[in-house]
């Protein structure tokens, strides 16, 4: 098992140069043009909160949610080379580690408001084991904001197009497989993991959250204006976003 995870941190140890350049410009399309708009919304205020952001990166979210006012953001993530980037940036409210966010053992029991999870869950080959450590390190009536590939997309299928590269339709199959997904990102091998829509729901209830929304996002018109490439998002999901509460405060 020690041999898979480090297999999986080294995937991620050569991607981080290509990563962090594309980060530093800004992120990519999905995130600036999309994702981020309904993430910061999912968060809501977040002015005075202490948030944990599980697989943080380079910490680019962690750097949005302090700007925001969070009285003070941790990020966890286990490329060094990632923390490393983190740090150069890093302010007076936000601090960040190396670690597996499979096993958060140095976080005590209810010392967060708000956890996030930026497209990690489809990295981690036990993401139960996250959503159990987050509960945990969740004050009551906390909340927990994960964003990850729609499992109708992290199946693994891609476009069907015609032989001139006009996409057609995205292909579903193998949704019921769930398990290791292989594919190239900025040029580099890398796995995902695939499970269905029920095996995630199951285990956010199990450990406890309850759903309190279920975001698909897709693209504004005015943000399509910016970035035509992402036409389309207005076709099939790509991502989802689970809000998650443990405790049941409305
Ligand atoms: C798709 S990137 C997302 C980074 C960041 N959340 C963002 O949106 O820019 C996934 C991140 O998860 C990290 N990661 C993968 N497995 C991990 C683990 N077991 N523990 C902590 N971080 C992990 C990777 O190093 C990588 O930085």
């Amino acid at each position: 098992m020690a041999n898979r995870y480090e297999k999986l941190q080294r995937e991620w140890i050569e991607l981080a140069p290509h990563w962090i350049e594309v980060s530093r410009q800004g992120g990519d399309v999905v995130r600036k043009g999309m994702l981020d708009a309904f993430m910061l919304a999912a968060c809501g205020d977040v002015a005075g909160l202490r948030i944990l952001d599980c697989g943080c990166g380079e910490g680019r979210f962690c750097r949005m949610l302090a700007t925001k006012g969070a009285q003070y953001v941790f990020g966890v993530d286990n490329c060094p080379l990632m923390i490393e980037a983190a740090r150069e940036l890093q302010s007076d409210n936000d601090e960040y580690v190396v670690g597996d966010v499979q096993s958060l053992e140095l976080i005590e029991d209810g010392s967060f408001d708000l956890a996030v999870s930026y497209l990690n869950h489809c990295d981690l080959p036990d993401f139960e084991a996250n959503v159990h450590e987050v509960f945990r390190v969740l004050k009551d009536n906390g909340r927990f904001i994960a964003a990850n590939l729609h499992p109708m997309r992290s199946a693994g299928c891609g476009w069907c197009c015609t032989p001139d590269g006009t996409k057609q339709h995205v292909i579903l199959d193998n949704y019921f497989a769930e398990g290791e997904r292989n594919f190239k990102m900025m040029g580099i091998e890398v796995t995902n993991f695939h499970r269905t829509l029920s095996s995630y729901m199951r285990a956010f209830l199990s450990a406890g959250f309850r759903l309190e929304d279920l975001i698909e996002p897709t693209v504004t018109p005015e943000a399509l204006d910016l970035y035509p490439e992402l036409d389309d998002e207005l076709r099939v999901p790509n991502f989802i976003i689970y809000v998650l509460r443990k405790g049941n405060q409305l």
